[in-house]
Parts: structure tokens; sequence; C-alpha cells
């Protein structure tokens, strides 16, 4: 078959943001589980799907708070990250920010220039922010130093996946 390039990719973001959601509808049909199916994500699960000319190795995390520290562990070798944010969950917004915060303070980040792509997920939601409304709550415009796209996204019905993955291809390849 055609050789692809293999990249790791990070998916973070908290517990219950869609992240194992946005990675199911990446992968192969027979590969794909039932969305209802899905549930919380103990530890972290390898993901494996293809796009375009890259084959994607993807480390779904946990978001759950007792498993965060887990991250820090995949920063080293991912060649980019997909940081999943529910868009709906103002209250929480906060958190998602400090995290975020770490994540870019942290030695095998911030020295790199590693791509960003931030799903502001649950776009379908009747709370759900705006993808400016997200950039701006959690300062996006202040990364100055690594390449970041934010896309509206609804994990359910695959809206806005494509192009944000298409991005985060390009970025990389
Ligand atoms: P952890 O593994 O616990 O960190 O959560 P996660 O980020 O992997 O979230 P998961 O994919 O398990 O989705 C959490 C819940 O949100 C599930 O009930 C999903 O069906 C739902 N969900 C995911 N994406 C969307 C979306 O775009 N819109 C709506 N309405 N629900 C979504
Ligand atoms: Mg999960």
């Amino acid at each position: 078959g055609i050789k692809r390039k293999e990249v790791n990719v990070l998916v973070i973001g908290l517990n219950n943001s869609g992240k194992t959601t946005v990675i199911n509808h990446f992968k192969n049909d027979e590969e794909k589980v039932e969305k209802t199916e899905i549930v919380p994500t103990v530890g972290f699960s390898v993901e494996k799907f293809q796009n375009q000319n890259l084959a994607f190795t993807a480390f779904d995390m946990s978001g759950h708070g007792r498993y965060r520290d887990l991250w820090e562990h995949y920063y080293k070798d991912c060649h980019g990250i997909i940081f999943v944010v529910d868009s709906s969950d103002r209250l929480r917004l906060v958190v998602v920010k400090d995290e975020l915060d770490l994540l870019l303070q942290h030695p095998d980040v911030s020295k790199r220039r590693i791509p960003i792509l931030f799903f502001s997920n649950k776009m379908d939601c009747k709370e759900a922010l705006s993808s400016v409304k997200i950039a701006a709550a959690l300062g996006l415009d202040k990364i100055m130093d690594k390449p970041w796209h934010i896309s509206a996204s609804n994990a359910l019905s695959g809206e806005g996946l494509q192009e944000g993955v298409e991005w985060l291809t390009q970025q990389i390849r």
C-alpha cells in the first residue's frame, strides 16, 4: 500500500468535552463504536486513523481530574495536540484555561513549535459559546510561538471535525 508518514497526536481536554467521540469519528467504519457506547476514558486509550498522507496514532487521554497528571508524559513525543473544549460548559472554562496554561508552560511544550488544534465542541448545545468567545476566554491570541487553530465542532454529527484535522495535517506534514 501507500507509505504514510506516522504521526502521534495527543488528545486532551476536560472530562466530558468529547475527546473520545471526536477520535471515534475519524476511525474506519470497522473500528468505529456506536456513539451511545462511548464511556468516560480510564487512563488513556491509543487509537489509530488515517487522514490524507498521514497515519495518526492518537493518545486519547482521560480528562478526569485524577488522570490529568498523565498528560505531560506524552508531550515530548507528540507531533501535534488536539485540545477539546466543551463550549457549553461555561462554568468550567476557567479550569480549561488553567489546564491550557499548564500545558503551554511545560518544558516539553514551551520550547517547541508544536501545532495545537482546538475544537470548541458541542456547538449544537444551545448554551454553547462561539469559537471566537472560547478563543478570547482562553487567551489564544497570546500564543505567539506555536501554530494554533480553533474549529467549532459537533462531534456527534461530525460537523467541523474534518476542517480541523485538515489544518493539523497541513501543519504536521
Ligand atoms: P473523558 O474520557 O471522560 O475525558 O471524556 P471525553 O472528553 O472523551 O468525552 P466523551 O467523548 O466520552 O463524550 C462525553 C459526552 O458528551 C458523551 O455523552 C458524548 O455523546 C457527548 N458529546 C460529545 N461530543 C458532543 C457534541 O458535539 N455535542 C453534544 N451534544 N454532545 C457531545
Ligand atoms: Mg474519553
